[in-house]
């Protein structure tokens, strides 16, 4: 399956998503066609590089690609600056040059992290992102966001940097812990919720077939499939996030700092899960939500086993400071991405993508 971003600012920016199982095998051919260089570092992190490092770097060598595998610790807390500046003096020292490329080996940290690395590599060379989770290959890896975490927060040194081709081989998934499938799940049924209604139905059906011991790669790849459409469309109306980009953002405004206030202990989205939740309790409230959707999303995020309500000792206040990144400034209307019902947003270009929210309204449904 391939599933093409048109990318409109600039043409010749636009890339394919490959969807298959199996890829991995024929990477050296994929690559040399998509994004072709002289040499090739291969950025994953430790868990990623033990499973599949050594496939991919004799798929690439047999093909008679010039590469070489730079893991670093895996965990989102490794994505800082440190592990960019490491990864970008491992290339300097290995003598990298204009001509190389990078093909990022992984899960969302890995992208974002390697993605930074080709970005300010001799200010941007070429990349190749190869997901290996099911967040990563229905989200993190389409969009050409590409950054590192800060004790101030998530992603807030970055950069748009557009990978060259997409290949997510569904296989990898096999390997992937039960908690992680449903966290890329919760992405997936947002892109649902934001877009197609009949998509968040067959999520439900498909529960059992992509949950279950097997792992059914036919239910894989259709979900994978119809993520993917649906965030290259969005993506490619609004590359750097002006506009319908913030429909991605439903869930994110609580769930961001539901992340922050827990100290990142909880998975990203599992944390969007619970922001999903409450922002359509939010939606309801303010009667921007037909009745039940709230209920029904909450319905669909239990089926997957993720979690719908804020942990026991989260405090409101905390979470109020974290969505407006600032600990003082009180009062005043928050923003978020609501939708009508499932499968379809509330805002436009004439009233905005998004809902104003008076904070005393947003407290009432957090403290509920
Ligand atoms: N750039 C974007 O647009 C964007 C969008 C959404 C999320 N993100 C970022 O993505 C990150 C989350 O990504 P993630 O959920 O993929 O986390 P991750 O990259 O940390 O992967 C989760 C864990 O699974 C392991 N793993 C990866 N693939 C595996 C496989 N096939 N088999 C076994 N284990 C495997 C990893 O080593 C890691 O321990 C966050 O940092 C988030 O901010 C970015
Ligand atoms: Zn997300």
């Amino acid at each position: 399956m391939t599933v093409r971003v048109p990318l409109h600012l600039s043409r010749d920016a636009s890339y394919d998503i490959l969807i298959d199982r199996g890829l991995l095998h024929e990477l050296a051919r994929l690559v040399a066609r998509h994004c072709p260089a002289r040499r090739y570092a291969v950025i994953s992190d430790s868990h990623v590089a033990e499973l599949y490092g050594p496939t991919v770097m004799r798929v690439l060598k047999d093909g008679g690609l010039d590469a070489e595998l730079y893991p670093f610790a895996a965990g989102e807390w490794n994505k800082t600056r440190d592990a960019w500046g490491a990864l970008s003096d491992r290339m300097l020292e290995a003598q990298f040059g204009r001509d190389g490329a990078v093909l990022a080996l992984g899960g969302g940290v890995v992208g974002d992290v390697a993605g930074f690395v080709a970005a300010t590599y001799y200010r941007g060379i070429p990349f190749v992102q190869l997901p290996t989770t099911l967040l990563a290959m229905v989200d993190s890896s389409i969009g050409g966001k590409t950054g590192v975490d800060t004790s101030r927060g998530k992603n807030l040194l970055g950069a748009f940097h557009q990978p060259r081709v997409v290949i997510a081989d569904l296989d990898t998934l096999a390997t992937l812990p039960a908690v992680q499938l449903a966290a890329g799940m919760s992405e997936a049924i947002k892109h649902g919720v934001i877009a197609d209604a009949d998509y968040c139905a067959s999520l439900e059906r498909d529960r059992d077939a992509v949950m279950g011991k097997e792992r059914d790669p036919a239910a894989l790849e259709r979900l994978v499939t119809r993520s993917v459409e649906i965030k290259a469309a969005v993506v490619s109306a609004d590359e750097r996030e002006a506009g319908r980009r913030a429909f991605l953002n439903f869930g994110h405004t609580i769930g961001h700092a539901v992340e922050a206030t827990n100290g990142y202990a909880m998975l990203h989205g599992e944390a969007i899960a619970i922001g999903m939740a409450l922002e359509a309790a939010l939606a309801e409230r303010v009667a921007i939500a037909e009745r039940g959707t709230g209920a029904a999303i909450v319905h669909l995020l239990e089926r997957f086993d993720l979690p719908v309500a804020l942990p026991g000792d989260a405090r409101v206040d905390d979470l109020i400071a974290a969505m407006r990144h600032d600990k003082k400034r009180r009062g005043g209307d928050l923003h978020f991405a609501l939708p009508r019902r499932i499968g379809e947003m509330c805002g436009d270009m004439r009233n905005g993508w998004t809902t104003a929210i008076s904070e005393d309204i947003v407290r009432e449904v957090l403290g509920q």
